[in-house]
């Protein structure tokens, strides 16, 4: 699926998840912790506040690629993720991993092919980013 039309799906998806159950980074938060101990240990004390603002900068990434590639957002937010906060690539898996079931379940029966897809897409770009960030990475420490 291209991106524009994967980006109008995952809007309109969460458009009507916030009509039918409101506020979904508390649910997404608890998902995570749930499928994830090392995430939950490394960010379980954090409050409402600091996962809304995560969140929303989460957000900005499903709704564009503008946030990808070289010097781009993304690479700037994994420098402080997995350098500084002590973030994995796994941690990020399970968080979308996390993300995508809440959408499915809040969906319920809406969720379709096309909705799986359209989420696939977007997070397997920034998964795919958080990758390459991290090759790139071990490779110059390995190189030190
Ligand atoms: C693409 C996905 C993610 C984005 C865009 C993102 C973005 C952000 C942003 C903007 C903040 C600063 C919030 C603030 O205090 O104003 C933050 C903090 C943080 N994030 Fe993420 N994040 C992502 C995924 C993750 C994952 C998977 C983890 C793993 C547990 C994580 C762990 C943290 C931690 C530990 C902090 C700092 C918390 C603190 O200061 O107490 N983030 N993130």
């Amino acid at each position: 699926m291209e991106s524009a039309n994967a980006i109008e799906v995952v809007i309109n998806d969460l458009e009507a998840i916030a009509e039918s159950h409101g506020d979904i980074v508390p649910l997404v938060y608890q998902r995570f912790f749930d499928v994830s101990d090392d995430g939950k240990m490394l960010m379980g004390h954090s409050d409402i506040h600091m996962q809304g603002r995560m969140f929303e900068q989460v957000l900005e990434l499903l709704f564009t690629d503008d946030h990808f590639g070289p010097g781009c957002y993304l690479q700037w937010e994994l420098e402080n993720h997995l350098d500084a906060y002590g973030a994995t690539p796994s941690m990020y898996q399970a968080f979308f991993e996390a993300v995508v079931s809440v959408a499915k379940s809040c969906l319920g029966e809406d969720w379709q092919l096309t909705n799986a897809e359209a989420w696939q897409q977007r997070v397997d770009q920034i998964l795919t980013e958080v990758t390459a960030y991290e090759a790139s990475n071990v490779g110059q420490s390995a190189s030190i």
